[in-house]
Formats: C-alpha cells, sequence, structure tokens
C-alpha cells in the first residue's frame, strides 16, 4: 500500500471548485514529482495533504486523501497539528514563511526536535549540527549561531530543509523550494535533498513548474492542467512516451530550449483561470488535436501505459 494516496479529490473554495478528482500516489523513497502551469492547483493540492486549506479559506468537498493508512479528510485539527511538523512536513518556495527572524536559525531546527521529538536541548543541538553538515552547509558550527538575515536565499533555505527533516517525517511535500533562486544553486538544493529522501527512505512530493526538475530528480510525476490531472507515470515512461498532448508540449518546451530546464511559457495559448475554464477537456483551447468530442465531453481519467491519463485522444490519435 502507497504511503499517500490522494483519490478523487475536489476542493471549493467559495463558488469556485479549483481542484476536480485529483488523483496521486506516493510511496517511501520515492519522489514524486507535481508539475503544471500557474494556477493548476499544485499548491492547493499540498495545502489539501497538508490540512491548510481553511487558511485560504477552502474546504474539501469530496474524495480522500489517506495516509500511511489513516483518512486525512475530516480529521479534527488537533490530531492534524500532531501530524504536520513530525509525519508530515512542507517546504515554502519562500523560506521567510517558515524561519522566525528573531531567533538564530540553529535554535529554530533544535526546536522541531525538542518540540516533536521530544529530545533533550544538547541532543537536538548535536542532531542540528548533523543535519547542517548533512546539507553541506560550509561551516556549520558557525552557522548554526546565525540569524536568518545574516544568510543567502540559498542558505535560508537549506536551513528550512533542516528543519522539515528534524521532526524525522514520513512525507515532505516541497512547494517549488527553489524557484527563488539562481539555477545552480537550485540545482544543488534539490540533488541533495533528493539524495537525503532516497537514503532515509522518506516520501517527498516535489511541486515544480519545471520539467528539468522532473527529469532530474523524480521517480514518478503528475502532471496537472486547470486542476485536473492531465497524465501521470513513472518519470521514464512520461518522457519516451507522453499520452496528454499537454505533457507533449510541457517536453517539446525543454527541446526547444536544447536543455533540460524547460519553461512552461513556451506553450501557445492563454492559461485558463479558475472561473473561467473550458467545456469538455479543460486544454481542448490549447491542443492541436482537438476534436468536436474535447468541447462537448469532460474526458475521464483512464489507466494507460502503466500510468494514468486524462485525454479523450491520447497520444494525438484519432478514434
Ligand atoms: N484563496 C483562493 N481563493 C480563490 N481562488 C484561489 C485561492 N487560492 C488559489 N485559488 C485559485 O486556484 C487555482 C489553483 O491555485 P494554486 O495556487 O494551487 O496554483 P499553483 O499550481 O500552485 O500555481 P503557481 O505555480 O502559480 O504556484 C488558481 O486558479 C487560483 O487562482
Ligand atoms: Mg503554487
Amino acid at each position: 500500500m502507497a504511503l499517500l494516496t490522494v483519490r478523487d479529490l475536489c476542493v471549493s473554495i467559495g463558488r469556485v471548485q479549483p481542484l476536480d478528482r485529483i488523483c496521486l500516489a506516493l510511496d517511501k523513497g520515492q519522489v514524486l514529482g507535481v508539475v503544471g502551469e500557474s494556477g493548476s492547483g499544485k499548491s492547493l493540492t499540498a495545502m489539501s495533504i497538508m490540512g491548510l486549506l481553511p487558511l485560504m479559506g477552502g474546504r474539501i468537498s469530496s474524495g480522500s486523501i489517506e495516509f500511511g493508512g489513516t483518512e486525512l479528510v475530516g480529521l479534527p485539527e488537533p490530531a492534524y497539528r500532531a501530524l504536520r511538523g513530525q509525519r508530515l512536513a512542507m517546504i515554502t518556495q519562500n523560506p521567510m514563511t517558515s524561519l522566525d527572524p528573531m531567533l538564530k536559525v540553529g535554535a529554530q531546527i533544535d526546536q522541531v526536535a525538542t518540540l516533536h521529538l521530544g529530545m533533550s536541548p544538547a541532543a537536538a543541538r548535536a542532531r542540528s549540527l548533523d543535519l547542517l553538515q548533512q546539507l553541506r552547509i560550509p561551516d556549520a558550527g558557525t552557522v548554526y549561531h546565525h540569524y536568518p538575515h545574516q544568510m543567502s536565499g540559498g542558505m535560508k533555505q537549506r536551513i528550512v530543509i533542516a528543519m522539515a527533516l528534524a521532526g524525522d517525517p514520513d512525507l515532505i511535500i516541497a512547494d517549488e523550494p527553489t524557484t527563488a533562486l539562481d539555477v545552480t544553486i537550485q540545482a544543488q538544493i534539490i540533488q541533495i535533498l533528493v539524495d537525503l529522501v532516497h537514503q532515509r527512505g522518506l516520501a517527498l512530493m516535489l511541486i515544480t513548474h519545471d520539467m528539468g526538475v522532473v527529469a532530474q530528480a523524480c521517480d514518478r510525476v503528475v502532471v496537472l492542467y486547470g486542476g485536473r490531472v492531465a497524465e501521470s507515470n513513472s518519470v521514464a515512461r512520461i518522457f519516451a512516451h507522453p499520452s496528454h498532448p499537454y505533457t507533449r508540449a510541457l517536453i517539446g518546451c525543454i527541446a526547444q530550449t536544447g536543455q533540460l530546464r524547460g519553461s512552461l511559457k513556451g506553450i501557445p495559448g492563454v492559461v485558463p483561470s479558475v472561473g473561467d475554464y473550458a467545456s469538455g477537456c479543460r486544454y481542448h483551447p490549447r491542443c492541436d488535436h482537438a476534436q468536436m468530442l474535447c468541447q462537448s465531453d469532460v474526458p475521464m481519467l483512464r489507466a494507460s501505459d502503466g500510468g494514468e491519463v486524462c485525454c479523450h485522444f491520447p497520444q494525438g490519435l484519432l478514434p
């Protein structure tokens, strides 16, 4: 059984339904990429799993999120709070949403272990220093005593990763953890994170805009479009045989730039906004292969080639 299984997750915020029947699964020791353009529902999927939708005025209207055998939909807040920071951890794009500017970074990492794991201050300190070294932070003993403002963006993000690891979680959700950073630093940090996840047998959900990051770091990938799953499969399969025209377009962006670091801005057409989805398949206005059926009928997610695809005409083939 997978560590995390999300089934037919629907989310509403006020009168809009930004997530529609999201499905995904993630095992221990695995890195799952969640990829899609801005507004495709990546962060809302993460917030749903973390139980943080109420913060943005959203709620789960139907579906299931099973984590380590526990159903998280409807879990009371105190139980959720116990999971967060310990079994479930999240890393966001802006490290300052997780860091306290008034506290030395070492103390902030220590706190995770003392609060969530009940460690003594001395044991927590030794563990924090060890984590800083594993994150390849030079001169960890000095950095431990620094305040966030004394550090570069990349270093701050490593501290946030150390905090996420400090609680010994089973699952880390990283929501575009390196987007704000320089490209070289991005690749380094992603590699360190992925190596640690594999070494420790954790599960990592890595949210990204970048198919290059997917190719570098992920075992499996879920492609989202307009709040729905377009396609999911192993990374090897997705790159070898993309079934959904949107996935092919994403991979095409990489081919155009001649490198793995693709920009999603390369896909022609307008990214739909949440109140304004097309009828039928939400991708049809931008799809080269769209037929009448694609305008009228909503495609269903179905098994294909070891994964799942949500397209009337996968692989662009006419019936
Ligand atoms: N609090 C909110 N109220 C109303 N709509 C929202 C709210 N938060 C998000 N949305 C809408 O839900 C959709 C999905 O948003 P989400 O933040 O999950 O996208 P994303 O894939 O993470 O995008 P990005 O790559 O820009 O981070 C978007 O269309 C967004 O406008
Ligand atoms: Mg987001």
